[in-house]
């Protein structure tokens, strides 16, 4: 018997994924609905070992519909929302905005005005959890400090816009209608079942084809890394322990420039496939920078170190070693992904997208 119907959006995505399967398999007194819309981004594989759970309910829906949205509150008395629906991918986004303002900004929108009617002032048990980036901050300066809870948001990309757009509209129903809201600000995921856009996977991918590996500019660009189920473990901490209306950052305090990590992913690929040491480095290939590429991103997660405990469990060596055995022990799970053959099997099951 659920005692709780928590909402998860996003969860076919790649950290939804990790997010949903943490909750299913920990908390089997909650009842777990899974909205997603299943883009190209989302993909019911990354959820096969726990799609027959008894706690687990997966919804086809848009964010952006209103109405389904009133019905399902309705239906599943839901509680409480964790919220990863988005569109992610900043190349996408600056090629097309329109579709990452719609999801990012109107769905989100969307989905707080769906709590608000349905909770109707009775907030007391009753969580509207925002997941978000630290792209909203903007960019940093080389060994120019990190960004902390405080830090002006300053996005610059058209994803990094409809996000900061999306956290201002969820800070404002918590202080416009007293609704309990938390915002989290998280930095760059990697691990398991990421879509091959995101540099890791891609290059991984790219590594194993034999193909040129893109560096954007001249990949002195910084980024700090997290193993995504680190970032799945702070969401429940923070979900169940933090405080209403706060934010928090997490992130690695692990920053690394794009051409060392990309060094770094050829080495462990190279090793597990039995290349010799420095066989794929000739892929390396220099291409046009993103427009408005942030140089530095770096997080400061004290307050979540502070207030909550919560710090990264895995040392980035053994994060990324595992994650690229996972990709190359997964090739089918990639090779489906990138020729497009787990979308067919959507259509079949749910007609087209
Ligand atoms: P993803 O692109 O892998 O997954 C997004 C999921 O949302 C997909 O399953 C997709 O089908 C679904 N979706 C998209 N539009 C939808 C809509 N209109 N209605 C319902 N579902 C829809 O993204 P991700 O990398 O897992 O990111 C998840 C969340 O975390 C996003 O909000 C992102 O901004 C945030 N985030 C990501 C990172 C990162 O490094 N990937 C870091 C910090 C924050
Ligand atoms: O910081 C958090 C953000 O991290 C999330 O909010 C986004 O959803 C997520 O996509 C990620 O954004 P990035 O733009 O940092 O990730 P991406 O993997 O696209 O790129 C990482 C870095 O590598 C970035 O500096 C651009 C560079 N890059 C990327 C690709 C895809 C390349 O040099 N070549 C590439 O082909």
């Amino acid at each position: 018997m659920a005692t709780k119907s928590i909402l998860i959006t996003g969860g076919a995505g790649f950290i939804g994924s990790h997010v949903v399967r943490l909750f299913v398999k920990k908390y089997p007194e909650y009842r777990i609905i899974n909205l997603d819309k299943l883009t190209y981004a989302g993909n019911l594989e990354n959820l096969r070992d726990i799609e027959q759970a008894a706690n687990y309910v997966f919804v086809r829906g848009d964010i952006c519909d209103y109405e389904m949205l009133k019905k399902l509150f309705a239906e599943y008395a839901i509680e409480g929302v964790i919220h990863l629906a988005a569109e992610s991918h900043v190349d996408r986004s600056i090629k097309d905005p329109f579709t990452f303002a719609r999801t990012n900004v109107l769905g989100t929108l969307s989905l707080l005005q769906a709590a608000k009617e349905a909770w109707d002032g009775q907030w007391d048990g009753r969580l509207f959890y925002h997941i978000s980036t630290d792209e909203v901050y903007g960019a940093l300066e080389l060994g120019g400090g990190f960004f902390t809870e405080e830090t002006r948001y300053a996005p610059h990309s058209p994803y990094s816009a409809s996000k900061a757009s999306s956290d201002h509209f969820v800070r404002a129903f918590h202080d416009t209608y007293g609704m309990p809201t938390l915002v989290t600000n998280c930095s760059n995921n990697y691990g398991p079942y990421q879509f091959p856009e995101k540099l890791i996977p891609l290059f991984i991918n790219n590594i194993r084809h034999r193909k040129p590996l893109p560096v954007y500019g001249k990949g002195e660009n910084i980024r700090d890394w997290l193993y995504v189920e680190d970032h799945a473990r702070a969401i429940d901490l923070i979900f169940h322990r933090g405080k209403v209306g706060e934010t928090y950052n997490i992130g690695g305090f692990n920053e690394w420039r794009n051409i060392d990590l990309i060094r770094v992913i050829i080495r462990t690929v190279d090793r597990l496939l039995g290349n010799p040491e420095g066989y794929s480095l000739d892929l390396i290939t220099f291409v046009t920078d993103r427009a408005g590429h942030d140089l530095r991103y770096a997080i400061d997660s004290s307050k979540l170190k502070n207030e909550l405990g919560w710090e990264p469990s895995l040392q980035f060596e053994e994060g990324i070693e595992h994650t690229v055995r996972w990709y190359l022990d997964n090739q089918l799970w990639l090779d489906n992904v990138t020729s497009g053959a787990y979308e067919e099997y959507y259509q079949k099951m749910y007609g087209n997208k």
